[in-house]
């Protein structure tokens, strides 16, 4: 098999580039590990920034967005027993965040290359990629039993924290940064209506909480717990328990509770590949960083290097210039390390670390009281919450 550009990797990031090169022209093959229905099972992160909303639109799946998600103008933050509004429209000048679900996001970019017959390969095993500095990369696998060879001019590794795309970089060619949280989000989805029509973070001493939704039906809340925490080990009534405890009073008697119907726990932490070029290959969305989900950040920047990637390979097959493949990790890296800082900036500040001091509670407690005191800090934190400008 032969294609223009070979596609690691079906998730959001991945589905998207390909369907923006379909959209120029350009012929890609996507190869995922997992079943389709296993992509579009996976429940994930729901805020959309301006910039992601307009990509979708551009990429044509924007419809469904556009008639069931919902507008926010505004985020709460709950703190000292209630919850302080930020108007994100009014701080920034018009700008809002969009709710809705990844999930849904994946499954109308599964929908729309399905319906322009994109190539897109499920549960392909045994990926390996070769050659990606020469001018013939290649990735072999294994498809229906049968083994396969992609021979492709460009590869775009889309393929998550553990797949094989980074690690065809050799070490000498990329600086990995990690860092882990010593505690994680317990995530429950439950068919309740949301307790408010916007999304609540709440920084409380008995640990973090966060309010969010999907539909008038169906609502997502989280709470910090300890690494080590199994979701098995939270009933649903524990999990009800903890989150009223830890939300101001006025909303947790205004909150609905029911069975959930998901429940898991996301470890936090953050990763940046700082290389995201070698050769032919270039890594996009999680494969080449990874942001605590405080913020919501980890979609939108898939989405922003998606930008950058797709700028720069249409711009070659129209002009032969390979000055924005040139300049594709050093663009896309800029916005990455800002959104991590910013992703990292509320994971400081919302929650409660076992090892912080009492002498770092108190400045905890006052940046947040400066965030709801000062116009400035503000728009500060709305400019980054809709998203910074590609
Ligand atoms: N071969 C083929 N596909 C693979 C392989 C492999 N060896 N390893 C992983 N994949 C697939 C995964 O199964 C997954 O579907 O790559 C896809 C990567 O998708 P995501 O993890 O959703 O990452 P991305 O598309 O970059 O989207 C970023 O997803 O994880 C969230 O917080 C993240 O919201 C952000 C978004
Ligand atoms: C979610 O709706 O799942 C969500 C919202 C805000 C976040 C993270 C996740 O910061």
């Amino acid at each position: 098999m032969k294609t223009q550009v070979l596609i690691v990797g079906g998730g959001p990031a991945g589905m998207l580039l390909s369907q923006i090169l379909d959209l120029n022209g350009i012929d890609s093959i996507v190869i995922e590990r997992r079943s389709r229905e296993y992509v579009l099972g996976r429940i994930r992160a729901g805020v959309l920034e301006e910039g992601t909303v307009k990509m979708l639109r551009r990429a044509e799946v924007g419809d469904r967005l556009d008639r069931e998600g919902y507008v926010h103008e505004s985020v709460g933050i709950g703190f000292d027993n209630e919850v302080h509004s930020i108007d994100i429209m009014g701080c920034t000048g018009g700008s809002v965040v969009t709710v809705y679900g990844q999930t849904e996001l994946t499954k109308d970019l599964y929908d729309a290359r399905e319906k322009s017959g994109g190539k897109v390969l499920t549960e392909v095993e045994d990926v390996q990629l070769f050659d990606v500095d020469s001018e013939s990369p290649y990735v072999t696998c294994n498809y229906q039993g049968e083994a396969l060879r992609i021979d492709a001019s460009f590869v775009a590794g889309c393929d998550g924290f553990h797949g094989p795309s980074r690690k065809a970089i050799p070490p000498s060619h990329v600086n990995e940064y990690h860092l882990s949280y010593p505690y994680g989000w317990l995530g429950v989805l439950s068919e309740t209506p949301p307790v408010k029509h916007e999304v609540i973070y709440t920084s409380n001493d008995l640990g973090f909480a966060l309010c969010s939704m999907r539909s008038d039906s169906l609502s997502r809340y989280y709470i910090q717990v300890p690494s080590g925490n199994q979701a098995e080990q939270w009933s649903d009534s524990a999990f009800w328990g903890e989150l009223k405890r830890r939300l101001p009073e006025a909303v947790s008697r205004a909150l609905v509770t029911g069975p959930s119907i998901e429940k898991s726990i996301a470890p936090l932490r953050a990763f940046v590949a700082d290389n995201l070029n070698y050769g032919k290959l270039f890594l996009a969305g999680d494969a080449g960083h990874i942001v605590p989900p405080t913020g919501a950040k980890g979609l939108n920047l898939a989405v922003s290097d998606v930008y950058y990637l797709s700028n720069a390979l249409v711009d070659y097959y129209k002009t032969g210039s390979e000055d924005l493949l040139s300049n594709y990790s050093t663009t896309a890296l800029n916005r990455i390390w800002k959104t991590v800082r910013f992703s990292l900036m509320c994971t400081r500040m919302l929650h409660i670390s076992p090892d912080s001091t009492p002498f770092e509670k108190k400045i905890q407690q006052a940046e947040i009281r400066y965030l709801l005191s000062s116009a400035a800090a503000k728009t500060t934190f709305a400019e980054n919450y809709v998203g910074l400008p590609y």
